[in-house]
């Protein structure tokens, strides 16, 4: 039984969660914003003050943590709730995707969250954001992407997105955070970012968000 599952994985800033929203909506399936649980579990360390390298109060947490999904209604984005609260602005900040870097790299924590993770597959299909979706999550999905772009154009990107949120940020800081993160997570040494066997690599550097979904598209209709 083929499952009917698209895993889109890339580098912070490439486009991915746009992409993932845009195709489940053309499809009618669901998501799975990995990324999101990271970030949650680093904000969640910080709140119950346990440092980010307590490799193994950390990976508690991870099992333990109470989260749930919702939907907001005006965005149409998927928003965690952590322990009865809307996190979906907290975890957007800067630090947060530092501190979701420095809990991803315990690979106690990545087995912890991956059961979490299968769960999100529903009827009827799933459209998986994050960074080892393809590789280690769902390696049987039978369609695979990897979106990248260079840093410059993902810094420029994150800078209009926090913007547009009305998060405050500046041009030269998140290029460097950018760099810092794209470096802890390509080199470490489980689950590193790199583009699934067989997966269709975009870079997005120069295109639209719609010559990108029309790849993106081409592809998926291709293998499903
Ligand atoms: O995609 P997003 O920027 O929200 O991810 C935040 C961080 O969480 C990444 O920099 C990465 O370290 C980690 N992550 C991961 N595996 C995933 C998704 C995110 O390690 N599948």
């Amino acid at each position: 039984l083929t499952k009917n599952l698209i895993t889109i994985d890339g580098p912070s800033g490439s486009g991915k969660g746009t992409i993932t929203l845009m195709v489940a909506e053309k499809l009618g399936w669901h998501i799975l914003d990995s990324g999101a649980l990271y970030r949650v579990l680093g904000i969640a360390a910080q709140r119950h003050g346990i440092p980010l390298d307590q490799q193994e109060q950390i990976t508690q947490l991870a099992r333990n943590m109470d989260i749930q999904f919702v939907l907001n209604e005006k965005s149409g984005e998927i928003e965690p709730v952590f322990e009865g609260e809307n996190v979906g602005l907290d975890i957007r900040t800067d630090e947060a995707g530092q501190a979701a870097s420095q809990v991803a790299i315990i690979p106690s924590v990545r087995d912890a969250l991956l059961a979490r993770q299968r769960d999100f597959y529903r009827e009827p299909g799933l459209v998986a954001d994050g960074r080892d979706m393809g590789t280690i999550v769902f390696p049987e999905a039978p369609a695979k992407i990897f979106l990248t772009a260079s840093a410059e154009c993902r810094a420029e990107r994150r800078y209009n997105q926090l913007k547009s949120k009305g998060v405050s940020a500046n041009m030269r800081a998140l290029l460097d955070s950018i760099k810092a993160r794209d470096e802890r997570d390509r080199t470490r040494s489980v689950a590193p970012l790199v583009p699934a066997e067989g997966a269709f690599v975009v870079d997005s550097s120069n295109l639209t968000i719609d010559q990108v979904m029309a790849q993106v598209i081409d592809f998926v209709v291709e293998k499903l």
